[in-house]
């Protein structure tokens, strides 16, 4: 088959058309099971693994699309509940605005906290939604009201929340006992979270304690396996009538560690590079990391030009050191000159809470590949 969708079908953008999305099959199967049997789920996975990827995948899946209503909203960036009904109501009218029939006057009916905000277009005589964080005086009313529309719909609803454990980080008090009070009833809507922070998230679901113990069933990404991988690559390439070589995508691989937003990124560059008729082979992956760092450079720049100096030189020991089990042991202190084991420490908290750095049972080590290959080249 031969399916030229894109210029690049190496995709490093939101939507990827279902040609260029790599595999995941058994984990889309699995996803669908749950959301059709109205479990709640809860994806886990590093960053740049796949999460947002594959909960869009599976929005498009034809079980789902035909038979659902499907709302995606992304966290990262809220810190109150307030916002989060913002974005949430805002999702619920995007989707539905387009349908000019009763749902949507029925969305203004139920959701009374957010009628002032509706209004109709003189011109088009269009739906419009005017309401702004502002004006939610009641966010969890508001919560409750979206979530009661949703319960009354004619389909039903799959509501995923990116970024999940963000909540964490919300001003309001007990949110998550909040929440998980108006999610708990729903029985029209299935909820689909995602988070890349592990302990968060684990803490939110897999404690007793906690108000979302086994709230939703945990489902976590590895990495895309190797040779399906390489599999996929031989075959986009093959497709606009290139070549490249199985051990070039499994260098790329293994230097990433199968990290998916890394390959895709890496294997975009190379296939820009490679003429049609011509084969790509291991000699270009170095020019292809030197293009995408040299494009990143100012925003390294810029990152670590926020950075005190004690932090810088701690990232730097890290990146040639890469994954680092004992940061304060006497050894790494003497080996890259740092001044003391206390001041490690606070070097790694600052870097930790600005996800600079990530820290396993494995050990600590720089979150962004890139970043840490661009320190080691320049410093
Ligand atoms: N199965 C796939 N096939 C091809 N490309 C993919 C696939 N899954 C994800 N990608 C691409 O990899 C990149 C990273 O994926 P995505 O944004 O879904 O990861 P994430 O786990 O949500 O990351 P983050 O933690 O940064 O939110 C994206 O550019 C996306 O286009
Ligand atoms: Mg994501």
């Amino acid at each position: 088959m031969n399916t030229k969708v894109l210029n690049n079908p190496f995709v490093v953008s939101k939507s990827i058309p279902d040609e260029c999305f790599c595999d995941r099959e058994k984990e889309t199967d699995a996803l669908i099971k749950m959301v059709v049997n109205g479990k709640n789920v809860v994806l886990v996975a590093p960053r740049r693994m796949g999460k947002t990827g594959l909960i869009h995948h599976l929005f498009r899946q034809s079980e789902i699309a035909n038979n659902y209503y499907t709302f995606f909203i992304d966290i990262y960036a809220l810190n109150s509940l307030r916002e989060m009904s913002y974005v949430l109501g805002r999702a619920v009218y995007e989707r539905l605005k387009d349908r000019k029939e009763k749902i949507l006057e029925q969305f203004f009916k139920i959701i009374k906290s957010l009628r002032a905000g509706f209004r109709i277009d003189n011109l088009t005589g269009d739906p419009k939604f005017e309401v702004s964080i502002g004006s939610i005086y009641e966010p969890l009313i508001t919560l409750e009201e979206i979530i009661a529309f949703l319960e009354q719909a004619d389909k039903p609803c799959i509501v995923a929340i990116d970024e999940f454990q963000q909540i964490a980080e919300f001003q309001d008090k007990n949110v998550e006992a909040i929440l998980r009070g108006v999610i708990q009833n729903c029985s029209n809507t299935t909820f689909v979270f995602s988070g890349s922070r592990q302990h968060t998230i684990s803490r939110m679901f897999q404690s007793k304690s906690k108000p979302f113990y086994q709230s939703a069933q945990m489902m976590s990404l590895d990495p895309l396996d190797k040779e399906v991988y390489t599999e996929f690559s031989e075959r986009q390439f093959r497709n606009y009538g290139k070549k490249v070589l199985p051990e070039v995508v499994e260098r790329v691989y293994d230097t990433y560690e199968g990290t998916t937003f890394y390959l895709q990124i890496l294997m975009n560059e190379l296939f820009s590079m490679t003429g049609e008729g011509e084969v790509c082979t291991t000699n270009m992956i170095g020019t292809a990391v030197d293009n995408i760092l040299d494009l990143q450079e100012g925003i390294f720049i810029s990152q670590l030009s926020m950075m005190s100096p004690k932090q810088k030189q701690v990232l730097q020991a890290l990146s040639y050191e890469g994954v680092t089990k004992s940061v304060t042991s006497a050894s790494f202190i003497k080996k890259y000159s740092l001044e003391s084991a206390s001041s490690v420490q606070s070097a790694i908290k600052g870097l930790n809470d600005k996800e600079i750095i990530t820290s396993s049972p494995e050990g600590i080590k720089v979150s962004d590949y890139f970043f840490e290959q661009w320190l080691k080249k320049n410093y």
